[in-house]
């Protein structure tokens, strides 16, 4: 038996992103977005409502960037998604983190999240609330490398429950992808 849940927008895992970007006098925000992922080679998509602050920041600057949050930042990053720069104009002051200018693109780099997207706007449709961005670089903290490259176990990135309203951690390897199905052949 299976149960029906109707037309929800449920899915395992979401992504936990931390889009950040400055205003026009260089201030940072910070939030949080579930709704998003690769769409192109290059490009990653979310969905954002047009009245935050980000949207307002990035339509500016055409620029961002994305870092993955994780299990060492939970209590942060959900404050990126529960409070507008909006109405609290020192809201990323308050979050306690600390920000660097990304050498790519016109957006800020926050130091303790681990793994960054650096991107630049490609375009944003305020009726679909699609926001599209070219991947200009990808950076990582040497914290979370094993053999130069980015290690998921000491990343510890989280995921959204959309169901139960948490926070989940990702990180146990359970196969090879590209390679565990072959055997199937
Ligand atoms: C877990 C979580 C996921 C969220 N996902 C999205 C999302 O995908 N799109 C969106 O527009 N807002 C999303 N939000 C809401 C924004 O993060 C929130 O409205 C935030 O205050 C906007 O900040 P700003 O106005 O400073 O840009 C999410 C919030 C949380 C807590």
């Amino acid at each position: 038996m299976r149960k029906n849940f109707g037309a929800k927008t449920y899915l395992y895992p979401m992504p936990v992103l931390i889009i950040a970007s400055y205003d026009e006098n260089g201030v940072v925000d910070a939030m949080n977005a579930a709704w998003g992922g690769i769409s192109e080679e290059n490009q990653i998509s979310m969905c954002l409502s047009p009245e935050h602050k980000t949207v307002k920041n990035i339509l500016n600057t055409k620029a961002f960037t994305i870092s993955v949050a994780d299990a060492n930042h939970v209590k942060e990053c959900d404050y990126f998604g529960v409070v507008s720069a909006n109405n609290v104009k020192d809201k990323f002051e308050k979050s306690g983190l600390s920000q660097s200018k990304s050498q790519f693109v016109n957006a800020p780099i926050i130091n303790e999240l681990m793994m960054t997207l650096e991107c630049e706007l490609i375009r944003y449709n305020e009726e679909t609330c699609i926001m599209t961005g070219k991947i200009i670089n990808v950076s990582a903290d040497e914290k979370v490398l094993t053999n130069g490259k980015i290690d998921p176990a000491k990343l510890k990135a989280i995921c959204f429950d959309p169901v139960n309203n948490a926070y989940l951690v990702l990180g146990e390897k359970v196969g090879r992808a590209f390679f565990d199905g072959l055997s199937l052949r």
